[in-house]
Order: structure tokens, then sequence, then C-alpha cells
């Protein structure tokens, strides 16, 4: 078993990732001093695979849980679930010393979080993330929120979970395509922060593919590592956390234009990086070779890396971006890498070079 650490004063709290880390769940909660009730919220997918292990465990350990599953999918991520959650809360009196289980992927996790957050003014909650994506990324950091009609994730807060537990046996049930979802973000964290993490998924892409056990747990803790060592910088996004977004100004607007049926979110920031990628070529001087390494790595891990959209498409989009939460002032800001593994933030870039970057990436 690997443990990171999220360094946050007071709300500091460990990361632990290894395989079959479900049975020790209320084994972990226990040493947190929490009370005795609880709920799990999970959603229709991982519930039926996953949820008996979990009140299993926290049933062992002398908890008393209570779960509640959620429809699965990013439609659940919505203040009628939110509601739906409280009203269950109200009814199995869950009270003030008790706290919330997340299991599940980042849908569960920002839901439940929110949901922690919010309920009786705040409750502990833990993170059991069962996707890659949640794992390496979601679970971490405190985000979490709920979608609007209008945007995604436009009602929020910051409320750090108390314990996070990355089972990695959870991701042989992930189906191929959200695995390779998954390692969009992986691969960002390579570009943003580490070149030795890039080379080593070069190296070792199609082993990753595999779910080797080492390989899996060193990528997943470095990942969780990075994501810690920024969060605890910067936990509220007023500067340095902002690297995180890298492929994801275009990758969001990509996402709200195109419509969330056809792309999943990591789809959506590969293209989006490898358009970041372009436009830093341009304007930062990043290498053409290193540009090329940053395409090819996505090809490799078999998520998209070109775009084809016609002229209504291509507004829509633009009109997107400027709808986004990272626009200040009117201006789009990007994350810009001047490396593979150093990236900078807050870029003004032209709209000409997007329209540009994003034209010459058709298949
Ligand atoms: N809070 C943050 O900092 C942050 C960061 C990145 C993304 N997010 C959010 O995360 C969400 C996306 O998360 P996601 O990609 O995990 O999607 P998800 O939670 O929808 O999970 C993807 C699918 O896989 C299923 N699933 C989950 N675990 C499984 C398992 N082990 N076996 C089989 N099926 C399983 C789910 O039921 C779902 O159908 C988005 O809403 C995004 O906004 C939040
Ligand atoms: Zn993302």
């Amino acid at each position: 078993m690997r443990k990171v650490h999220v360094p946050l004063g007071g709300r500091s709290y460990s990361i632990f990732i290894g395989e079959g880390l479900l049975a020790r769940l209320g084994v972990e909660c226990a040493k947190l001093k929490l009370g005795r009730r609880c709920a799990v919220i999970t959603d229709r997918n991982v519930g039926p695979r996953y949820a008996k292990a979990a009140l299993g465990s926290l049933t062992a350990a002398g908890f008393e849980p209570v779960l509640i599953t959620v429809p699965a999918g990013e439609t659940a991520k919505s203040l009628k679930t939110v509601q739906s959650c409280y009203d269950q809360l109200a009814a199995h009196r869950i009270e003030r010393h008790s706290f919330i289980v997340a299991l599940g992927g980042g849908v569960v996790g920002d839901l439940a979080g929110f949901v922690a957050a919010t309920y009786l003014r705040g409750l502990p909650f833990v993170q059991v993330p069962t996707t890659l994506l949640a794992q390496v990324d979601s679970s971490v950091g405190g985000k979490v929120g709920v979608n609007l009609k209008a945007g995604k994730n436009l009602v929020g807060a910051f409320h750090q979970p108390r314990l996070v537990l990355c089972d990695l046996a959870t991701l042989r049930t992930l189906s191929a395509r959200e695995f390779r979802a998954g390692l969009a973000e992986v691969i960002k964290y390579g570009i943003i922060y580490d070149a030795a993490l890039f080379e080593r998924l070069e190296n070792r892409l199609e082993k990753l593919g595999e779910l080797e056990p080492k390989l899996l747990g060193a990528v997943v803790a470095r990942c969780c590592e990075i994501k810690a060592d920024v969060v605890g910088q910067d936990e509220t996004e007023t500067g340095l956390r902002a690297i995180l977004n890298f492929g994801h100004t275009i990758g969001h607007a990509i996402e709200n234009s195109i419509g969330y049926g056809r792309y999943l979110h990591g789809e959506a920031i590969s293209i989006g990086q490898v358009a970041a990628a372009e436009i830093s070529g341009e304007l930062l001087g990043l290498c053409s070779g290193c540009v090329e390494r940053i395409r090819d790595l996505f090809r490799r891990a078999g998520l998209p890396v070109t775009i084809r959209l016609t002229p209504s498409q291509r507004a829509k989009l633009m009109a997107a971006m400027k709808l986004d939460k990272k626009v200040s002032g009117g201006e789009v800001r990007f994350v810009l890498a001047e490396e593979i593994g150093s990236v900078v933030w807050g870029r003004k870039v032209p709209q000409a070079t997007i329209e540009q970057v994003l034209a010459a990436m058709r298949e």
C-alpha cells in the first residue's frame, strides 16, 4: 500500500493507494474518530459491485452504515439528486457526528462531497474513488459540486475529504473507454509537472493499459502526489492550482458546445491538451518535437487527437470558451507548456490563434 499526504494544516489528510483496500475502509475510518452512523453514497453501476464490501467493512469496524444509491452518469450531478440525498439522510437520521462515504467515480465524489459540505452545515466525508479519473484527480483537492442547466460545476464548495482510499482492484471492472479517459488526466500530470512521469508513460503505456499492479500503483500515487503538492500550495485556486486546467479551456468548451453525449471528459481534454500544446508551440516556443511527443502519447493511449468542426460548431465552441469560469475580464486565459514537465498559467491567447490551431486539427 502506498500513502500520499495532502498538506492542508488542520484539514490535512491521507490518500491510500493499493489493491483490495476496500476491505480496509472500516479500519481506516475508525482511526478518524468519527461517529458510528454513516451513509455510503454510490451509483447504480458501482453499488451492485462494491457496496457490499464497503458496508461489510464498515459494519465489521463497528459502524452503522446506510446505503444511498443514485443514478449513474453526469446527469446525476444535479440539485435534484442532492435533494433526494438530503431526504434520505434525514429519513435515516444521519446527524452531526455522522459521516458520508462517496463510493464511485467523479460524479458520485462531486455529488456526495457537495451533500457532505452542505447537509447540517457540513459533515465529514471519505472518498473511495472507483474510476481512474477519480483516483488521480477528482477525489483529491476538495472541489465538490453539481451542474446546472447553464453549465457544469456551477454550484459547489471546497470541502476536503478526511481520507481518500484508492482500491486499484476496482479499476478492473471499469470499461476500457473510461480507463482511457482517466489516462488523459494521468498524461496531463506529466506535461504540467513531471517530465520523468511523462517518459515513464511513453515507455510503459501498454503495461499500464494491462493494469500491471506495481506500475499502476506507482503511477496513481505519483499523480496523487502532484495533485496534493499543487493543492497544498494553492487550495482555492488563486494561482498555481490553475495549472491542473491544462487542456481544459478548450476541453470544457468542446464538452459544452458539442455536447456531453459525444465525448467523455477525458476525451475532450485529450483534444484540448493537444491544442494547448500546439498553441504553446506558437506562442511559447514549445519545440515541435515536444508537441509531437504529446500528440503521440494521447494517440497511443487511444484518445482522440483530432477534431472536425462545422462552421457553426466552431462558432459555438468559441462562444462556450468565453463563458468558461477561467475567463477573467473577458479574456480567455490558457495554461501553456514551456517544455514537457513545466507550464505557465493565465496566458492570454488571441482568438485567431485558437481558431487556426483548431482548424489544423482536422484529421
Ligand atoms: N472535483 C474535482 O476536482 C474534479 C476533477 C475532475 C473531474 N471531476 C468531475 O468528475 C466527473 C467525471 O468522473 P468520472 O470520469 O469518474 O465519471 P463517472 O463518475 O460518471 O464514472 C464513469 C462511469 O463508470 C461507472 N463506474 C465507476 N466506477 C466503476 C467501476 N469500478 N467499475 C465499473 N463501472 C464503474 C460509473 O457508474 C459511470 O457510469 C465529472 O462530473 C467531472 O466534472 C471533478
Ligand atoms: Zn479534467
